[in-house]
């Protein structure tokens, strides 16, 4: 944003914008932060083509969709977008986690700043996989002296500081792929953000996150799967199905254009095949033809059902494997556009036997209503509060591609961005 003197500006510096860049959509919210809430004041929305799975494929139609969300946010808001917080997703995308220590040698013991730092910086030196990059490193927790638990460490007194990070990493490429799109339309990026952390933000309730709970993002090409515990992150994955394979599913099963599979799987689709009688049908479109065929809407539900079946599993699969599965007592949270299929949350729950539930923004955020409660924007709408998250941090360090590139103090070798993160 512009950063400067004066009224105009003052008034810009409060600004923040959000841009997720979907398989199916790029969206691009700006917001007006005052008091630690958020007004979203626009928005921008673009059909995106140019990506597959999460990831960027296609670098020129990707910078048109961003390009189009990004001007109709301009206009809507009367704002010139001059950086965004971005997300990323894909499965290059893996998360680890792993702890530092150093000691406090100075004769008055106190934690300074610095001696956080530090301890971050040897929390990040393990072997990541090769083309991969630190995307995140979000301490969960510090220990001073062996008492844990403690979430800002500075000023207190102590001879070892020892810190737990949750380090989320991603394919190089795929990282630069998706800042090169942004940067060739003149945008800087204050941060890319791993979408599962923004969409966290933006509905999970503090108590959820104490308790435990799983947070699946569904939307059109990725499911993004965290789990949240003691109120941190423990554990991100990006699995490559979701919406799109649902669609493509109806399109081969009932013989019908993929335009069609899609309106017919809003309007008619579930995914308890029990819920619908024998007898009821629905109107198609035909492959090639104008006319329509009649088929059994039990038999667009036989086709779902099993699909969202094998999604759902594949993600609490991630989960168990990951040794959280009897640790998520507050259950599943499910957002993107496909949390919106009838039926999905109850057939979670009765699969499962968990509480199961559609996301929907918690509070602090206001304006445009339809937007901020649609789970379509959560991943849009979590960016905004991520900006806030973070921006009463001392010393934010924020995405920079020269930075990394010419290499600063803490980050220069492993080309991370460090990013203290606080619980939402
Ligand atoms: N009412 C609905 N019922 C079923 N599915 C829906 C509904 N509304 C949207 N969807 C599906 O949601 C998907 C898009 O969701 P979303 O906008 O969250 O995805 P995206 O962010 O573009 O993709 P991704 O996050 O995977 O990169 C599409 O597959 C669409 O068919
Ligand atoms: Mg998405």
């Amino acid at each position: 944003m512009c950063l400067g003197q004066g009224g105009e500006e003052m008034r810009k510096e409060r600004v923040v914008v959000g841009l997720d860049v979907g398989t199916t959509k790029v969206v691009a919210i700006v917001g007006n932060i005052a008091n630690g809430t958020i007004e979203v004041i626009g928005m921008g929305k673009a059909e995106s083509h140019g990506l597959e799975k999460g990831v960027v494929v296609d670098i020129g139609r990707t910078i048109t969709s961003i390009r189009k969300a990004v001007e109709e946010a301009e206009n809507m808001a009367d704002v010139k977008i001059e950086s965004v917080y971005v997300g990323i997703a894909g499965k290059h995308i893996t998360s680890i986690n792993n702890s530092g220590t150093v000691s406090i040698n100075r004769p008055d013991r106190i934690i300074t700043e610095e001696d956080v730092r530090r301890v971050v910086d040897t929390a990040q030196a393990i072997q990541i996989p090769p083309e991969s990059e630190m995307i995140h490193i979000i301490p969960r927790q510090y220990i001073v002296d062996g008492q844990d638990g403690i979430t800002d460490p500075v000023g207190m007194t102590g001879t070892r500081l020892e810190v737990d990070v949750h380090i989320v990493t991603g394919a190089i490429t795929a990282v630069h792929n998706l800042v090169r799109c942004v940067e060739s339309l003149g945008i800087g990026i204050r941060q890319i953000v791993l979408e599962p952390i923004a969409s966290s933000l933006a509905v999970l309730s503090s108590a959820e996150k104490e308790l435990g709970v799983v947070l699946m993002d569904i939307g059109g090409g990725t499911t993004d799967i965290s789990v949240f515990r003691g109120g941190d992150i423990w554990f991100s994955k990006v699995i490559p199905i979701a919406g799109e394979h649902i669609t493509n599913d109806i399109t081969v099963g009932l013989q019908t254009p993929i335009e069609e599979a899609e309106l017919v799987k809003k309007q008619h689709g579930t995914a308890l095949v029990d819920s619908v009688g024998e007898d009821e049908k629905i109107e198609v479109a035909t492959i090639g033809g104008d006319e329509k065929k009649t088929v059994s809407k039990k038999k667009l539900a036989k086709i779902i059902e099993p699909r969202v079946e094998e999604l759902l599993d594949l993600a609490m699969q991630e989960v168990e494997d990951a040794g959280y599965r009897d640790l998520i007592p507050a259950g599943l949270v499910l957002t993107g556009g496909t949390s919106l299929l009838n039926g999905i949350t109850e057939f979670a729950a009765q699969r499962y036997d968990l509480p199961v539930r559609r996301g929907k923004i918690p509070q602090g955020i206001h304006g445009l209503r339809d937007i901020v409660e649609s789970p379509i924007y959560a991943t849009s709408i979590g960016l905004l509060r991520y900006a806030v998250e973070t921006k009463d941090f001392k010393k934010p360090e924020y995405y920079d591609r020269k930075r990394s590139s010419s290499g600063s103090t803490i980050t220069k070798k492993l080309m991370a961005w460090f990013n203290r993160f606080f619980r939402g």
